[in-house]
């Protein structure tokens, strides 16, 4: 009887773990340190081999939160990694509920591979996930591994990396540098790096792809230089360093005194970098998140408060010193880092920034009453631009001139803030690096396919159709949140689409470049060489090539871009 509960009990929760073997799955690090994993059931395939939760870095807790990461000592006997750890703390912003959660111990990474992989190194495939900065999840519940497993050619590797004020506040100087989030995920990579051999994987092959943040974040690893060969190529979907809710703010100590008067510190003004440093770790994390509501202007705007920052490069262990205003990408000791780039179509780019502006006329109605600072704070337009005239230009250009959202207008609107922060800041990094003669550059990748999951819904607390929005592709890579897919039927279309899709990503991993960018064409009308562009859209055949560049609307953008 026993064993029937137990079977009946595994039928209903083992679907996604699959079968636990006796014969669970076991790499050694060295002589001395081991780890167990456990067998997941692919999606076409049968099982292959996860290992959860693998500690990268010490726990960022006490004098270590606003620290750089240390890097873990490696234990001694077998770790069991077969469950997930939670998520690094976090206020989601985007969830209409704003819900807090997760853990300030948080600095695990997750490895999964195929099965009966001997003999041969596979490239490796290390995912930066996205969530402004504030939020997101390396969780295989979020980030399902099963269509990348299906290939049985790559090893994936999801690393957490500290989100929000743990992971982007700096005093601007040594007390607290700043870029806690991105030095995690470069320690990640380190470990990568030193360990994934033992994996399988070929620490010469690793390829970093990020979406959104995630994205933000590869192009600032590429900025890093990458001395240490951490990578060898790198893919940039719907976020690059220089879009603004990935710039630097104006003032990064001004803003820990803020987010500290907020959390109740008395004389914040006052106090000298270290004593803020040591008020701030005294505060409850979740004390915190509440806190840095004040930082809010007006709705959930600006939506990305804490943000990389630029370091001198005389503290220890800086890792952005240049400006991503100037996305140039360096090239270091890597005289060969084949990238490509991509986006959604601006509109649902724009949803992402827009949350439930989209689609609640009573948030509407009070942008319209405060319709200039309102626009220009939801914008992040710097105060060191003439702001009205700006504004006027673009509410000609992208809303029929009226000063004023409405159901007339949304669409437009939704386009303004698509190109504002991810079509436009693309398109500079194309300028800036294409013709270099240093670059390895691959193409564009343009993503307008809107299957049956979407994040809309999500974004917008609606059901209206907004057609493809920001970081819909990632569900043909990963098997997504509950209720946001959950597969795709066998014939359907979308199942196709995630074969192609999953197989172009791997395929660059494997060789540096993909067959289908072959089949695409040039985009011409802007004179970028070498420049192959994809259009992955919803037809009877899904990939095509074009281009659709809105040259009047980038050159606007252009004259606004270095002043606002
Ligand atoms: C592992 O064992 C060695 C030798 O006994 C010891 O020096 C080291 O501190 C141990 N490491 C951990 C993480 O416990
Ligand atoms: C949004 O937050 C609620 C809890 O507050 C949670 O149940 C739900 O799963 C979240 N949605 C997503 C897509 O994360
Ligand atoms: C693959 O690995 C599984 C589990 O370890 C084993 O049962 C199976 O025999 C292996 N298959 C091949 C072809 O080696
Ligand atoms: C900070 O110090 C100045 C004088 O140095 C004082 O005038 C001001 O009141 C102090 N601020 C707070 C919040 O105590
Ligand atoms: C960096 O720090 C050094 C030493 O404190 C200082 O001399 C230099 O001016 C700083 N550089 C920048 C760009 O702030
Ligand atoms: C619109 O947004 C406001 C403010 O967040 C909220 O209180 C209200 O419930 C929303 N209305 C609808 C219909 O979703
Ligand atoms: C605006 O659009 C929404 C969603 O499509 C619709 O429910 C609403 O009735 C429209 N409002 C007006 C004033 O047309
Ligand atoms: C790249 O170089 C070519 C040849 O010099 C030039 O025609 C083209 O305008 C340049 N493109 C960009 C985006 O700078
Ligand atoms: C989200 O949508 C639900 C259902 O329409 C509504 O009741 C709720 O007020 C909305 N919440 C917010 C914060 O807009
Ligand atoms: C996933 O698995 C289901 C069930 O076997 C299958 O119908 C579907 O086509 C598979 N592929 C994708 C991409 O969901």
């Amino acid at each position: 009887m026993k064993g029937i509960t137990l079977l009946l009990t595994c039928l209903v929760y083992c679907a996604n773990i699959g079968p636990i073997r006796a014969n669970s799955p076991k790499v050694c690090l060295d002589g001395s340190s081991c780890v167990l994993g456990r067998f997941m059931s692919g999606n076409v395939s049968g099982s292959f081999e996860a290992f959860l939760g693998i500690p990268y870095a010490k726990p960022p807790i006490g004098d270590l939160r606003f620290s750089n990461p240390e890097e873990a000592e490696l234990w001694n006997g077998t770790l069991s990694a077969i469950n997930t750890t939670p998520d690094c703390i976090q206020r989601d912003y985007i969830n209409v509920t704003k819900r807090i959660g997760g853990s300030e111990d948080c600095l695990y990474l997750n490895i999964y591979r195929p099965l009966n992989n001997t003999g041969r190194e596979l490239p490796v495939m290390f995912f930066i996930h996205g969530g402004g900065f504030f939020t997101g999840s390396p969780s295989p519940n979020n980030v399902g591994p099963q269509y990348f497993m299906d290939t049985g050619d790559v090893i994936l590797v999801v690393a957490a990396y500290r989100l929000g004020p743990f992971g982007f506040l700096s005093t601007n100087d040594e007390e607290m540098t700043g870029n806690f989030g991105l030095k995690d995920q470069k320690l990640a990579l380190k470990w990568v790096k030193n360990y994934i051999s033992a994996f399988g994987g070929d620490p010469d092959r690793v390829t970093i792809f990020g979406h959104s943040a995630g994205g933000a974040s590869v192009h600032l690893h590429l900025m890093n230089n990458n001395k240490e060969d951490l990578f060898s190529k790198a893919i940039m979907m719907s976020g690059v360093g220089n879009s603004p809710f990935a710039l630097p703010v104006n003032d990064p100590r001004d803003q820990v005194v803020q987010l500290a008067k907020a959390a109740g510190v008395t004389e914040a003004e006052n106090l000298s970098s270290a004593d803020l440093v040591q008020a701030l770790r005294s505060i409850k994390p979740e004390d915190l998140l509440i806190a840095a509501d004040d930082l809010k202007i007006w709705a959930e705007q600006p939506l990305v408060i804490f943000r990389p920052n630029i370091e001198n490069d005389t503290w220890p262990g800086a890792f952005l010193t240049k400006d991503p205003m100037d996305p140039f990408i360096p090239l270091g000791t890597n005289t060969d880092i084949p990238w490509f780039i991509g986006n959604a179509p601006a509109k649902g780019e724009g949803l992402v920034i827009a949350l439930r502006l989209a689609s609640n006329k009573s948030l509407q109605d009070e942008l319209n009453e405060d319709f200039i600072q309102r626009l220009s704070i939801t914008l992040s337009l710097s105060g060191t631009c003439d702001t009205e005239a700006v504004i006027d230009a673009l509410v000609t250009e992208y809303m029929d001139g009226k000063h004023e959202l409405n159901n007339d207008t949304l669409n437009g609107f939704l386009e303004l803030l698509g190109d504002r922060y991810f079509i436009h800041p693309t398109y500079r990094v194309l300028k800036s690096n294409v013709n270099s003669s240093r670059s390895d550059f691959r193409g564009i990748l343009r993503f307008d396919y809107r299957g049956p999951y979407s994040y809309s819904p999500y974004y917008t607390n609606s059901s209206i159709d907004f057609g493809t929005a920001h970081y819909d592709d990632t569900l043909f890579l990963f098997d997504g949140p509950v209720g946001l897919s959950n597969g795709y039927s066998q014939q359907s279309p979308e199942a196709a689409l995630v074969k192609r899709y999953v197989r172009l990503y791997q395929s660059f991993a494997e060789n540096g470049y993909s067959d289908e960018f072959a089949v695409s064409g040039e985009c011409n009308d802007l004179n970028f060489p070498n420049c192959e562009n994809l259009l992955i859209v919803k037809d009877e055949e899904p990939f095509q090539t074009g281009d659709s560049w809105n040259s009047e609307r980038m050159g606007l953008w252009d004259q606004i871009y270095d002043s606002c």
